[in-house]
């Protein structure tokens, strides 16, 4: 019986590219950058399974050019933004993501920039780099406190949960946004607090984003939420850049309003390095590496790889992505 052929957009690690040459063939786009939109449409044609990236847009063109025989579509992340659920789902095709294995990391990379923005970080680096280190200042460098100091959590799904339990431990007060109450149960666990988005971000001298991107979310932080932030307060995003308007971000670190943000995801993704924002001394940008840590890729990957294979097998995957209501 002939294997089922599959594409993988990106070379990723062996954990789980081994599992897919164990039962498929399988073609794996080898090149450093994405592949161009018209090679993705040339390779896809034909294939079983898609394990894409959230690089890729898989959307209606995509699906046309893979065919009829496209069985599963399995994304080399959690968010899912970059694929067209709705237009999967209307051909039946199953889309998988990969929840739970990357909460830790993407929470350590969350209070990494916020320690790193609050303390000053990059610009002391780059003081003692440049030779500029030449005595103990009493005014040198001087941060924010984040011990005692309050943090707004927007979303508070896993990664969001996992910020809190780490702020805890660094002796803030937490405050959570969301779509709902957790239980209460994980509030006293976590010592969070609900609040309604207003005030949260009127209370909080740490705002940290935690929602998936979708329409609802695009420039959920946008001007007029900015304004409300508290005067001196820090943004994080390690969600997703669209989530935040970031000329109005550019705008109000400009102004001073707010005074400093990091951020691992961006609108553009790249950003371009004579970008504005890329310049200020108080907004901390890496390149979106959250979950960029050797063992969470390798578990990204094997779960990516057992979704799709699931799919191929015409099984329920481990991870469905929800088909949106129809
Ligand atoms: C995700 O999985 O959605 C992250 O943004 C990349 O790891």
């Amino acid at each position: 019986m002939s294997r089922h052929r599959v594409l993988v957009t990106r070379r990723i690690p062996e954990a789980g590219l081994r599992l897919l040459h164990e039962a498929a063939e399988v073609d794996v786009w080898d090149g450093e950058l994405p592949p161009p939109r018209d090679e993705l449409l040339r390779r896809v044609a034909g294939v079983h399974g898609l394990l894409a990236l959230l690089t890729d847009r898989v959307d209606d063109e995509l699906l046309d050019a893979a065919g009829p025989g496209l069985k599963v579509v399995s994304n080399f992340a959690v968010g899912y933004d970059n694929i067209d659920v709705a237009a999967c789902a209307r051909r039946g095709i199953p889309v998988g993501n990969t929840p739970g294995v990357l909460t830790e990391a993407t929470a350590d990379l969350a209070m990494t920039l916020l320690l790193a923005v609050a303390r000053r970080i990059t610009e002391s680096n780059t003081f003692v780099r440049d030779d500029r280190w030449v005595t103990w200042g009493p005014l040198l460098l001087l941060g924010k406190d984040v011990s005692g100091a309050t943090l707004g959590i927007v979303g508070f799904g896993r990664i969001g949960r996992e910020v809190a339990r780490r702020a805890r431990g660094f002796g803030m007060r937490v405050l959570y946004t969301g779509r709902g109450r957790a239980p209460e149960a994980v509030e006293s666990e976590l010592g969070a607090t609900w609040v309604d988005f207003d005030s949260l971000l009127a209370q909080s001298d740490f705002v940290s984003v935690h929602v998936s991107l979708s329409a609802e979310t695009r420039h959920l932080i946008d001007a007029a939420a900015l304004a409300k932030m508290r005067p001196g307060s820090v943004l994080i995003n390690t969600a997703r850049g669209p989530v935040v308007d970031q000329a109005a971000l550019t705008d109000s670190l400009r102004s001073g309003h707010l005074w400093g943000a990091g951020l691992d995801v961006t609108d553009p993704e790249p950003m371009r390095a004579d970008d504005p924002l890329v310049n200020m001394p108080n907004c901390l940008i890496v390149p979106h590496v959250a979950s960029a840590t050797e063992r969470t890729r390798d578990k990204m990957a094997e779960k990516a790889a057992r979704n799709l294979l699931a799919g191929l097998r015409g099984d329920p995957l481990p991870d469905p992505v929800p088909a949106p209501a129809a």
